[in-house]
């Protein structure tokens, strides 16, 4: 443990370093300054002799000549400090530091001499190199990802122990009583429809994950989408005795979009008006141009679908879009949702560069707002022809669907 001894040896005499002075002449600042990852360089006493910007706006590490120990109070990277220290070329571990909100640092400790640290006195002396590289987002994404496995699979084993649970009794003790049978086959029809629902959400899911950062290129006329997906819901519709009202302008301007993908998010909302509103109440769905979406300066539409139901608790709504979530899970369940029609239209406004926002009363209603950037007004021909939009080829290529 010579090495050891050195570090306690110096630790003394190397307590005197400026920290007022530019970082150690032999650790290039330049070349540190240009990694990306925090590295903090230490001398023999396990004080601080160099720090590149990222140590310094990741760690809040500033003051050089300071012991480690105080501005980065982590027995494991003390811990690292010490094993290269007492011989050991580098070590690697994963720490999590407190931080305001916990990060999740791999740490790569190593010396900077051939044979261990050295027992030498000079306090510019640079040993011990820490570089952190911030895993906390990647961790977070195996999390979620590990998160929405488990989620998927624990929603397809209910409907699918239900059905082998029937399956067992029709073969067992209900084989010879038709009532049961034919009670237990509609039962095991709407599970396996349950499921059919569930695959067809995830794989709506994917595909849209998959391409979110590809916006569309088409040109959607919203009335022809917004009356499509009206005509298939009116019937589930009226047996709620709900009735639906399409306020859409003939001269709303068209969108940059895809056509089954924005039919898809109607579809979803309006289902969910539906499947979630007072029966024999209203859902109004109202388009209109806005000069300014929310966050940017582009020209868009506003597209409200409104319904009078119980209305969604505050407290729900921030989380209402993520994947398996239900503000009333006994509800959506009974009504055979997957919990996934909501993360479906955020993934696919988020896709058209457009914005979600839910307002909602408890007692009153609910209204969700899509926002969608429109198409920019191809430039007007010199001889002075009104531009009908679907046969002429605009600037951005954008063509009618
Ligand atoms: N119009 C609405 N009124 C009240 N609650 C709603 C409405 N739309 C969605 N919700 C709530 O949001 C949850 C998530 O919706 P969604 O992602 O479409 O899943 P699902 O409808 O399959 O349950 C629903 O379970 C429901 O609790
Ligand atoms: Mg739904």
């Amino acid at each position: 443990m010579g090495s050891l001894a050195g570090f306690a040896l110096t630790k003394q005499r190397a307590a005197s370093v400026d920290p007022a002075q530019p970082a150690s002449a032999a650790v290039p600042q330049e070349f540190l300054e240009r990694l990306p990852d925090p590295v903090i360089v230490l001398n023999v006493a396990r004080e601080i002799v160099a720090v590149n910007r990222a140590a310094r706006e990741t760690l809040g590490i500033g003051l050089l000549g300071r012991d480690l120990a105080l501005s980065l109070r982590h027995p494991d990277v003390l811990a690292a400090v010490e094993t290269v220290a007492s011989g050991l070329p580098s070590v690697t571990e994963e720490i999590t530091l407190p931080m305001p909100i916990p990060r999740t640092f791999t740490l790569h400790a190593g010396t900077l001499h051939r044979d261990g640290v050295p027992t030498a006195t000079d306090p510019q002396l640079p040993c011990v190199v820490l570089v952190l590289r911030d895993e906390t987002r990647a961790r977070r994404a195996e999390q979620s990802r590990a998160d929405f496995v488990a989620n998927a699979s624990h929603e397809l084993r209910s409907p699918l122990s239900a059905l082998i649970g029937f399956i067992e009794t029709l073969r067992g003790p209900a084989s010879d009583d038709a009532i049961a049978r034919d009670r237990f086959l509609g039962v095991m029809h709407a599970e396996a429809q349950r499921m059919a629902r569930l695959v067809e959400d995830l794989m709506s899911l994917t595909r849209v994950e998959i391409n979110e950062h590809v916006p569309p290129r088409h040109r959607v006329d919203l009335a022809d989408v917004l009356i499509g997906v009206t005509e298939t819901l009116v019937v589930r519709a009226e047996k709620r005795q709900m009735t639906i009202a399409l306020d859409c302008p003939d001269d709303l301007p068209p969108v940059i979009g895809e056509t089954d993908q924005l039919t898809q998010v109607f579809h979803n909302l309006i289902d969910n008006a539906v499947k979630y509103a007072r029966a024999g109440t209203q859902i109004r769905i109202t388009a209109r141009p806005v000069e300014r979406l929310p966050s940017t300066q582009a020209a868009g539409v506003k597209i409200s679908v409104t319904d009078a139901g119980e209305g969604i608790p505050a407290i729900h709504l921030p989380r209402l879009t993520e994947r398996f979530y239900r503000a009333d899970e006994g509800r959506s369940r009974r009504l055979g949702g997957t919990g996934l029609g909501l993360a479906i239209v955020k993934h696919i406004v988020n896709r058209h560069r457009g914005r979600l926002s839910i307002d909602s009363i408890v007692g009153e209603g609910s209204t969700f707002n899509v926002f969608l950037p429109a198409l920019p007004r191809p430039i007007a021909s010199p001889n002075g022809d009104d531009d009908d939009g679907d046969s002429r080829p605009d600037p951005l290529g954008v063509t009618k669907l």
